[in-house]
């Protein structure tokens, strides 16, 4: 039997004992009453009773313990031509002072923290100084527009917002300072303070009395010390996109979360305490919360925060050089990045020029990793591309192949093996299981491993509803796909409206909300399509208001705007057609799944309750004129 059988098998029989064990990988401040707690069902949780401090445990018990010399946190950002190392014991020390002018600013133990800043060593700093005092983090990704941060501070309420003047993309500099103002100026929830990192790019004003030069701020403030916090106390808040434009509030508790960051650092990903592992993603993703930030301090590795895109800044060799720079023993990005690069750089020449020996894994997530591309990587790099999955609700692999306990042969175009401590099954629309290899509904059992979420951010109902109701007794994970003879996971598709945009989630339902509010639009529907470089893009058709008789050029246009000010450029729309209806069923309800099989080119069966099937020739004429360029 493999090591990760038996593994998979230890967990799924005494779950209890299993993460009990794991739990030695975390110092706590006073031991758990119980290692799992099923007295509030369905809302389970983890190590309830004990109490710990993530950034102690992330930060001074390794300086105490003999790495205060080693390098924690590379700051590589080939976009400003930066390099900055901190050691253990620099990193402690700053987020110490961090911490210390949160506090200062009246920030206690359970208040929130908006953090909306770019790929900065600040942004891990912030994060790991509200873990210190036990105030919850919720980080915003830098690629979301005014009004989308806006809804995050009105849910998450933060006393303090923490920010930098601009972030930096390729060819442009993006001021966040306007974004944060606007928020502030539409959302109901004011934050008593913002911070803000000057940034040399392109400094800002500050608003008197409400704004902090955050160099300053940090300067003359008194350390602090960590704060011991329940297991169960929430550490963040991750807002995702949801079926709707409302984003969810995940919430991820302290204790449960850092075992198993703890143990997936060493046995999903295989890296020890001292190695060096590199997550190319951003702190306003999930991925950047557990494998940039936690995951590898936690564990006293060398983590990197990359401030570039994987090709452009300044080439398709900026991942490799990194690798060599830095001695990367394990890496992970998204299947888009390998796609850019492959683009750029077909035969993989650039890789030659580096010296990869130490190199030993590419693990990939965030959308389907297509067999082409991790094809490609295999047999240009040499080394294992594992297609694993998760989301930003588990907050670590669901499934994978785990290294650190030996891995098995990889199939292109799954993402592996159920991880130890998670029960996946595939159930039909009755939650019945389904027999191998068909596809049906991807599920967990409940109840989950630790570290998954424990429910949704003030909103205890909408947890139950979007995640436990349909399928009784089992976690919906909005996947589709299917189980093979030899127990591999193929994850195929969504269930739900959203869509995977270059590793990006989005809810095509946001952007309709977008849409619709346009003052010519009387209906509209968007769905993803295929894309060569991002996996999918979405696509909007829209029908006008009788009388509206504007180009529809300049139609399309404002509606493009509109997306980018609204959700922000990270939505990628750029292609909108105006159509005269949409395929409807008899009862109303848009036929998105058939206008996107059209535009994928797929094959399509003619839905038996649509209203009028003439419309999907209509449908098949616009969508015809959107591939030959034509709007
Ligand atoms: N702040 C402000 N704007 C941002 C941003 C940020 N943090 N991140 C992205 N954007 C903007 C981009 O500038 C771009 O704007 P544009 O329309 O003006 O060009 C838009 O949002 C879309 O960004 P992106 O999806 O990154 O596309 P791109 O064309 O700039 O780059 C790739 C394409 C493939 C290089 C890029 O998508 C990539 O690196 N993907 C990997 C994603 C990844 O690692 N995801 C993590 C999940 S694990
Ligand atoms: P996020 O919460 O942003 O991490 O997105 C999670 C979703 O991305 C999942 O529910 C899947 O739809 C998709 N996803 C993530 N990883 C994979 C993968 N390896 N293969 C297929 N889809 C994936």
């Amino acid at each position: 039997m493999t090591d990760y059988q038996a593994t998979y098998d230890r967990a799924a029989a005494d779950p209890e004992a299993f993460w009990a064990e794991a739990a030695g990988l975390v110092d706590w401040d006073r031991p758990w009453d119980k290692v799992f707690d099923d007295t509030n069902a369905p809302f389970y949780r983890w190590f309830t009773g004990a109490k710990l401090n993530t950034c102690y445990n992330c930060l001074d018990r390794h300086v105490a313990g003999g790495r205060a010399d080693q390098t924690a946190l590379i700051y590589d950002s080939p976009i400003t031509g930066n390099v900055q190392k901190f050691t253990y014991s620099e990193l402690l020390e700053r987020v110490r002072k961090v911490a210390g002018g949160l506090k200062a600013l009246g920030v206690e133990t359970g208040d929130r923290v908006i953090i909306y800043m770019p790929m900065v060593p600040e942004a891990s700093i912030a994060m790991l100084a509200c873990a210190r005092i036990g105030a919850v983090h919720s980080v915003v990704f830098g690629g979301f527009a005014a009004n989308e941060l806006a809804t995050r501070i009105d849910d998450a309420e933060p006393k303090v917002i923490l920010s930098a003047s601009c972030g930096i993309e390729p060819g442009r500099v993006v001021a966040y300072k306007p974004l944060l103002d606007e928020a502030i100026e539409i959302s109901t929830a004011k934050p008593a303070h913002c911070v803000i990192l000057q940034r040399d790019q392109q400094p800002c004003d500050l608003i008197e009395n409400r704004d902090l030069d955050w160099a300053g701020w940090e300067a003359g403030s008194e350390p602090a010390d960590c704060i011991s916090v329940a297991a169960t106390d929430p550490l963040y808040i991750i807002y995702t996109s949801g079926t709707t434009g409302q984003p969810k509030g995940i919430v991820r508790d302290n204790g449960g979360h850092l075992v198993v960051l703890g143990w997936s650092m060493r046995n999903v990903y295989g890296v020890q305490p001292g190695e060096t592992f590199w997550a190319a993603s951003d702190v306003g993703w999930v991925v950047g919360h557990s494998y940039i930030t936690y995951g590898p301090l936690m564990n006293g590795n060398t983590t990197i925060l990359f401030e570039g895109k994987p090709v452009g800044t300044p080439d398709a060799a900026t991942y490799w050089r990194l690798i060599e720079r830095h001695g990367v023993k394990v890496m992970f990005t998204a299947p888009t990045a390998l796609r850019a690069i492959k683009q750029q750089d077909p035969d993989g020449k650039l890789i030659k020029q580096f010296d990869l020996s130490h190199f030993e894994a590419l693990y990939v997530a965030g959308e389907r990793g297509d067999p082409d591309t991790i094809q490609w990587a295999e047999d240009v790099l040499g080394v294992p591309i594992i297609d694993h999955w998760w989301q930003t609700e588990s907050g670590w692999p669901i499934a994978a192949n785990c290294k650190g306990l030996g891995l098995y042969p990889v199939k292109h175009g799954s993402t592996g093996k159920p991880v130890p401590g998670y029960d996946i099954q595939v159930v039909d629309e009755a939650a019945k299981p389904i027999a191998a290899n068909e596809t049906g509904a991807i599920v967990i059992k409940t109840p989950m491993p630790p570290g998954c979420l424990p429910t949704l951010w003030g909103n205890d109902d909408a947890y139950i509803e979007s995640y436990l109701a349909d399928y009784p007794g089992y976690y919906k994970t909005g996947d589709a796909g299917y189980i093979d003879d030899d127990g591999y996971l193929w994850v195929m598709t969504r269930t739900d409206d959203i869509i995977n945009v270059a590793g990006h989630r989005l809810s095509t339902g946001a952007i309709e909300e977008a849409l619709s509010g346009h003052p010519d639009v009387a209906e509209c529907a968007v769905f993803g399509v295929n894309d060569a470089l991002k996996g999918q893009v979405p696509l909007g058709l829209v029908v006008l208001k009788a009388g509206v008789n504007k180009p529809h050029d300049d139609i399309i246009a404002e509606l493009i705007t509109r997306v980018r000010t609204l959700i922000g450029p990270v939505a990628a729309f750029k292609t909108a057609q105006v159509v005269d209806r949409l395929p409807k069923t008899r009862s109303g309800k848009i036929l998105r799944g058939t206008m996107q099989k059209i535009a994928n080119a797929e094959a399509f069966t003619m839905p038996a309750t649509i209203d009028d099937p003439a419309i999907i020739g209509e449908i098949e004429v616009a969508l015809a004129d959107i591939k030959r360029g034509a709007t």
